[in-house]
Protein backbone atom coordinates (compact mmCIF):
# COMPACT_ATOMS: atom_id res chain seq x y z
CA UNK A 1 0.00 0.00 0.00
CA UNK A 2 1.29 3.41 -0.91
CA UNK A 3 2.16 5.54 2.46
CA UNK A 4 1.52 8.74 1.27
CA UNK A 5 0.72 11.29 4.26
CA UNK A 6 -2.69 11.10 3.64
CA UNK A 7 -3.09 6.97 3.66
CA UNK A 8 -1.32 7.92 6.66
CA UNK A 9 -4.02 10.21 7.89
CA UNK A 10 -7.04 8.07 6.93
CA UNK A 11 -5.27 4.71 8.18
CA UNK A 12 -4.58 6.91 11.56
CA UNK A 13 -6.39 9.59 13.33
CA UNK A 14 -8.96 10.34 10.70
CA UNK A 15 -10.35 6.90 10.48
CA UNK A 16 -10.26 6.56 14.49
CA UNK A 17 -12.74 9.62 14.39
CA UNK A 18 -14.69 8.02 11.39
CA UNK A 19 -15.50 5.15 13.66
CA UNK A 20 -16.00 7.03 16.80
CA UNK A 21 -18.82 9.02 14.88
CA UNK A 22 -19.56 6.55 12.22
CA UNK A 23 -23.63 6.44 13.40
CA UNK A 24 -23.57 9.99 12.84
CA UNK A 25 -21.90 10.32 9.66
CA UNK A 26 -24.46 7.39 8.65
CA UNK A 27 -27.03 9.64 9.60
CA UNK A 28 -25.83 12.69 8.24
CA UNK A 29 -25.65 11.14 4.83
CA UNK A 30 -28.17 9.00 4.52
CA UNK A 31 -29.54 11.41 1.88
CA UNK A 32 -26.84 10.84 -0.57
CA UNK A 33 -27.09 7.19 -0.07
CA UNK A 34 -30.50 7.22 -1.13
CA UNK A 35 -29.69 9.15 -3.92
CA UNK A 36 -26.40 7.13 -4.73
CA UNK A 37 -28.71 3.53 -5.08
CA UNK A 38 -30.98 5.56 -7.29
CA UNK A 39 -27.94 5.77 -9.81
CA UNK A 40 -26.26 2.74 -9.07
CA UNK A 41 -29.36 0.27 -9.80
CA UNK A 42 -27.45 -2.46 -8.24
CA UNK A 43 -28.74 -6.24 -9.52
CA UNK A 44 -29.42 -9.00 -7.73
CA UNK A 45 -26.51 -10.80 -9.47
CA UNK A 46 -23.83 -7.86 -9.67
CA UNK A 47 -20.48 -8.61 -8.09
CA UNK A 48 -20.05 -4.72 -6.68
CA UNK A 49 -16.87 -3.02 -5.64
CA UNK A 50 -17.13 -0.09 -2.62
CA UNK A 51 -14.38 2.54 -3.59
CA UNK A 52 -13.57 3.89 0.13
CA UNK A 53 -16.07 1.90 1.83
CA UNK A 54 -15.22 3.57 5.05
CA UNK A 55 -17.12 1.67 8.28
CA UNK A 56 -18.96 0.11 5.21
CA UNK A 57 -22.82 0.63 5.33
CA UNK A 58 -22.86 1.22 1.59
CA UNK A 59 -21.43 -1.91 0.86
CA UNK A 60 -23.50 -3.85 3.18
CA UNK A 61 -26.44 -2.44 1.39
CA UNK A 62 -25.08 -3.37 -1.79
CA UNK A 63 -24.49 -6.97 -0.47
CA UNK A 64 -28.15 -6.70 0.49
CA UNK A 65 -29.45 -5.73 -2.94
CA UNK A 66 -26.51 -7.76 -4.86
CA UNK A 67 -28.01 -11.02 -2.83
CA UNK A 68 -26.83 -13.79 -5.81
CA UNK A 69 -23.68 -11.46 -6.06
CA UNK A 70 -20.93 -10.47 -3.68
CA UNK A 71 -20.08 -7.08 -2.34
CA UNK A 72 -15.79 -5.87 -1.83
CA UNK A 73 -15.72 -3.07 0.06
CA UNK A 74 -11.71 -1.66 0.36
CA UNK A 75 -10.56 1.52 2.06
CA UNK A 76 -7.36 3.13 3.56
CA UNK A 77 -8.54 2.70 7.31
CA UNK A 78 -7.65 -0.42 9.14
CA UNK A 79 -9.57 1.03 11.86
CA UNK A 80 -12.56 1.75 9.65
CA UNK A 81 -12.87 -1.58 8.24
CA UNK A 82 -12.97 -3.62 11.22
CA UNK A 83 -15.71 -1.92 12.29
CA UNK A 84 -17.56 -2.66 8.53
CA UNK A 85 -16.71 -6.61 9.24
CA UNK A 86 -17.87 -6.23 12.92
CA UNK A 87 -21.02 -4.85 11.66
CA UNK A 88 -21.40 -7.00 8.59
CA UNK A 89 -21.14 -10.17 11.14
CA UNK A 90 -23.79 -8.52 13.59
CA UNK A 91 -26.10 -8.23 9.86
CA UNK A 92 -25.30 -12.53 9.18
CA UNK A 93 -24.04 -11.21 5.79
CA UNK A 94 -21.94 -14.35 4.04
CA UNK A 95 -21.81 -12.09 0.57
CA UNK A 96 -19.68 -9.24 1.70
CA UNK A 97 -15.78 -8.71 2.55
CA UNK A 98 -13.71 -5.66 3.27
CA UNK A 99 -9.98 -5.47 2.41
CA UNK A 100 -7.54 -2.40 3.26
CA UNK A 101 -6.36 -1.49 -0.17
CA UNK A 102 -5.34 1.87 -2.00
CA UNK A 103 -8.24 2.03 -5.03
CA UNK A 104 -5.88 4.33 -7.05
CA UNK A 105 -3.17 1.67 -7.16
CA UNK A 106 -4.26 -2.13 -6.25
CA UNK A 107 -4.00 -4.92 -8.09
CA UNK A 108 -7.77 -5.55 -8.71
CA UNK A 109 -8.66 -9.19 -11.02
CA UNK A 110 -9.75 -7.30 -14.48
CA UNK A 111 -12.57 -7.15 -14.99
CA UNK A 112 -14.19 -8.68 -11.60
CA UNK A 113 -16.97 -6.24 -11.06
CA UNK A 114 -20.05 -5.13 -12.92
CA UNK A 115 -20.58 -1.87 -11.06
CA UNK A 116 -18.28 0.06 -8.62
CA UNK A 117 -19.56 2.72 -5.99
CA UNK A 118 -18.47 5.06 -3.81
CA UNK A 119 -20.35 7.56 -1.35
CA UNK A 120 -17.76 10.34 -1.24
CA UNK A 121 -14.55 8.06 -1.11
CA UNK A 122 -12.94 8.82 -4.57
CA UNK A 123 -12.54 12.31 -4.11
CA UNK A 124 -8.62 11.76 -2.39
CA UNK A 125 -6.22 10.05 -5.46
CA UNK A 126 -3.05 11.59 -6.02
CA UNK A 127 -3.46 10.83 -9.54
CA UNK A 128 -7.10 10.58 -10.24
CA UNK A 129 -7.16 9.67 -13.78
CA UNK A 130 -4.71 6.59 -12.96
CA UNK A 131 -7.19 6.05 -10.30
CA UNK A 132 -10.44 5.88 -11.70
CA UNK A 133 -8.26 4.16 -14.80
CA UNK A 134 -7.30 1.64 -12.24
CA UNK A 135 -11.08 1.02 -11.72
CA UNK A 136 -12.06 1.01 -14.65
CA UNK A 137 -10.06 -2.40 -15.26
CA UNK A 138 -11.58 -3.42 -12.35
CA UNK A 139 -14.90 -3.48 -14.43
CA UNK A 140 -16.41 -5.77 -17.30
CA UNK A 141 -16.95 -4.63 -20.69
CA UNK A 142 -20.09 -2.49 -19.93
CA UNK A 143 -19.68 -2.14 -16.06
CA UNK A 144 -20.75 0.32 -14.59
CA UNK A 145 -19.26 3.27 -12.19
CA UNK A 146 -21.79 5.59 -9.58
CA UNK A 147 -20.60 7.77 -6.99
CA UNK A 148 -21.36 10.96 -5.16
CA UNK A 149 -19.24 13.75 -4.56
CA UNK A 150 -19.45 17.12 -3.42
CA UNK A 151 -20.13 20.12 -5.32
CA UNK A 152 -18.18 23.59 -4.93
CA UNK A 153 -17.54 24.55 -1.18
CA UNK A 154 -19.13 27.57 -2.35
CA UNK A 155 -22.44 26.14 -2.56
CA UNK A 156 -22.54 24.46 0.60
CA UNK A 157 -24.22 25.67 3.67
CA UNK A 158 -22.02 22.67 5.86
CA UNK A 159 -18.94 24.13 4.29
CA UNK A 160 -19.73 27.74 4.95
CA UNK A 161 -21.55 28.04 8.02
CA UNK A 162 -19.58 26.84 10.19
CA UNK A 163 -15.89 27.89 8.90
CA UNK A 164 -17.63 31.49 9.06
CA UNK A 165 -18.55 31.09 12.54
CA UNK A 166 -15.65 29.58 14.01
CA UNK A 167 -13.29 31.42 11.27
CA UNK A 168 -13.67 34.65 13.41
CA UNK A 169 -11.74 33.11 16.07
CA UNK A 170 -10.06 29.90 14.95
CA UNK A 171 -8.05 29.72 11.55
CA UNK A 172 -9.33 26.50 10.04
CA UNK A 173 -7.59 24.51 7.28
CA UNK A 174 -8.96 25.51 3.46
CA UNK A 175 -11.88 23.39 2.48
CA UNK A 176 -9.69 22.22 -0.19
CA UNK A 177 -9.25 23.67 -3.86
CA UNK A 178 -10.83 21.80 -6.88
CA UNK A 179 -7.24 20.45 -8.49
CA UNK A 180 -5.97 18.99 -5.47
CA UNK A 181 -6.74 15.94 -3.51
CA UNK A 182 -9.53 16.53 -1.09
CA UNK A 183 -13.64 16.32 -0.86
CA UNK A 184 -13.65 19.17 -3.33
CA UNK A 185 -11.49 17.79 -6.46
CA UNK A 186 -14.58 16.52 -8.20
CA UNK A 187 -16.56 19.60 -7.71
CA UNK A 188 -15.76 21.14 -10.99
CA UNK A 189 -18.42 19.12 -13.77
CA UNK A 190 -15.83 19.51 -16.61
CA UNK A 191 -12.89 18.40 -14.18
CA UNK A 192 -14.88 15.19 -13.94
CA UNK A 193 -15.66 14.37 -17.16
CA UNK A 194 -12.02 15.16 -18.18
CA UNK A 195 -10.70 12.62 -15.64
CA UNK A 196 -12.97 9.94 -16.09
CA UNK A 197 -12.49 10.29 -19.74
CA UNK A 198 -9.56 10.16 -19.83
CA UNK A 199 -9.22 7.31 -17.40
CA UNK A 200 -11.40 4.96 -20.25
CA UNK A 201 -14.31 5.63 -19.20
CA UNK A 202 -17.56 6.17 -21.46
CA UNK A 203 -21.26 7.65 -20.81
CA UNK A 204 -20.44 10.00 -18.27
CA UNK A 205 -23.25 11.80 -16.47
CA UNK A 206 -23.34 14.12 -13.62
CA UNK A 207 -26.38 14.92 -11.60
CA UNK A 208 -26.83 17.71 -9.15
CA UNK A 209 -28.00 16.38 -6.02
CA UNK A 210 -29.24 19.41 -3.89
CA UNK A 211 -29.63 17.48 -0.67
CA UNK A 212 -29.19 18.27 3.49
CA UNK A 213 -26.94 17.51 5.62
CA UNK A 214 -28.22 16.36 8.82
CA UNK A 215 -25.88 17.34 11.65
CA UNK A 216 -27.83 15.78 14.56
CA UNK A 217 -30.96 15.35 15.63
CA UNK A 218 -31.00 18.28 17.63
CA UNK A 219 -28.47 21.83 18.00
CA UNK A 220 -26.04 19.83 21.04
CA UNK A 221 -25.95 16.76 18.53
CA UNK A 222 -25.17 19.01 15.44
CA UNK A 223 -22.35 20.70 17.76
CA UNK A 224 -20.72 17.80 19.18
CA UNK A 225 -20.60 16.74 15.55
CA UNK A 226 -18.51 19.78 13.98
CA UNK A 227 -17.15 20.65 16.79
CA UNK A 228 -15.46 16.66 17.10
CA UNK A 229 -14.61 17.02 12.99
CA UNK A 230 -10.47 16.53 12.76
CA UNK A 231 -10.23 19.69 11.07
CA UNK A 232 -11.94 21.81 13.69
CA UNK A 233 -10.79 19.92 17.20
CA UNK A 234 -7.30 20.00 16.24
CA UNK A 235 -7.27 24.39 15.37
CA UNK A 236 -9.87 24.82 18.52
CA UNK A 237 -7.62 23.23 20.54
CA UNK A 238 -5.18 24.92 20.00
CA UNK A 239 -6.34 28.38 21.53
CA UNK A 240 -6.95 29.93 24.78
CA UNK A 241 -10.39 28.58 26.42
CA UNK A 242 -12.27 31.85 26.28
CA UNK A 243 -11.38 31.78 22.50
CA UNK A 244 -12.14 28.74 22.21
CA UNK A 245 -15.89 29.25 24.08
CA UNK A 246 -16.40 32.37 21.83
CA UNK A 247 -15.87 29.91 18.59
CA UNK A 248 -18.23 27.79 20.14
CA UNK A 249 -21.19 30.36 21.09
CA UNK A 250 -20.45 31.80 17.63
CA UNK A 251 -20.87 28.36 16.27
CA UNK A 252 -24.25 27.36 18.71
CA UNK A 253 -25.53 30.99 16.54
CA UNK A 254 -24.67 30.27 13.53
CA UNK A 255 -26.45 26.44 13.48
CA UNK A 256 -29.37 27.75 15.39
CA UNK A 257 -31.68 28.89 12.38
CA UNK A 258 -31.23 25.87 10.63
CA UNK A 259 -32.53 23.94 13.65
CA UNK A 260 -35.94 21.82 12.13
CA UNK A 261 -38.04 18.70 14.00
CA UNK A 262 -36.50 16.68 11.27
CA UNK A 263 -32.96 17.52 12.52
CA UNK A 264 -30.33 20.26 11.93
CA UNK A 265 -30.09 20.46 8.04
CA UNK A 266 -27.44 21.85 5.89
CA UNK A 267 -27.98 22.46 2.33
CA UNK A 268 -24.99 20.74 0.91
CA UNK A 269 -24.98 20.26 -2.93
CA UNK A 270 -23.53 16.94 -4.20
CA UNK A 271 -23.08 15.28 -7.93
CA UNK A 272 -24.61 12.03 -8.43
CA UNK A 273 -21.76 11.03 -11.13
CA UNK A 274 -22.31 7.66 -13.42
CA UNK A 275 -20.43 5.89 -16.24
CA UNK A 276 -19.29 2.95 -17.98
CA UNK A 277 -16.34 0.94 -19.00
CA UNK A 278 -16.41 0.44 -22.91
CA UNK A 279 -18.49 -1.99 -23.83
C1 LIG B 1 -15.30 10.84 3.30
S1 LIG B 1 -14.87 9.20 3.76
C2 LIG B 1 -16.31 8.29 3.17
C3 LIG B 1 -16.38 6.90 3.76
C4 LIG B 1 -17.60 6.09 3.33
N1 LIG B 1 -17.67 5.92 1.90
C5 LIG B 1 -18.87 6.69 3.87
O1 LIG B 1 -19.67 7.24 3.08
O2 LIG B 1 -19.10 6.61 5.08
C6 LIG B 1 -13.66 8.82 2.52
C7 LIG B 1 -13.11 7.43 2.62
O3 LIG B 1 -12.27 7.18 1.48
C8 LIG B 1 -11.17 6.43 1.91
N2 LIG B 1 -10.09 6.61 0.91
C9 LIG B 1 -9.46 7.75 0.60
N3 LIG B 1 -8.54 7.53 -0.36
C10 LIG B 1 -8.61 6.21 -0.67
C11 LIG B 1 -7.90 5.36 -1.56
N4 LIG B 1 -6.93 5.84 -2.35
N5 LIG B 1 -8.22 4.05 -1.60
C12 LIG B 1 -9.18 3.54 -0.78
N6 LIG B 1 -9.89 4.30 0.09
C13 LIG B 1 -9.60 5.61 0.15
C14 LIG B 1 -10.84 6.96 3.29
O4 LIG B 1 -10.07 6.07 4.06
C15 LIG B 1 -12.25 7.19 3.85
O5 LIG B 1 -12.73 6.07 4.53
Amino acid sequence: MAESTRTLEWDGATGDHWVAYEEKYNAAVFRYSERLFAGADVRPDDRVLDIGCGCGQTTRVAAELAAKGSAHGVDLSAAMLAQARARAAEEGLDNVRFEQADAQVHDFAAGAYDLAISRNGVMFFDDPVAAFANVRRALRPAGRLAFVCWRAPEESEYSLVPRAALGRYVTLPGPGGANEPGPNSLADPDRVRDVLGRAGLVDVRLDPEDELMDLGADLDEAMDFVLNRPHVRGPLSEVDAPTAAKATDELRTALTPYVTPAGVLLRSPAWLVTAHAPA
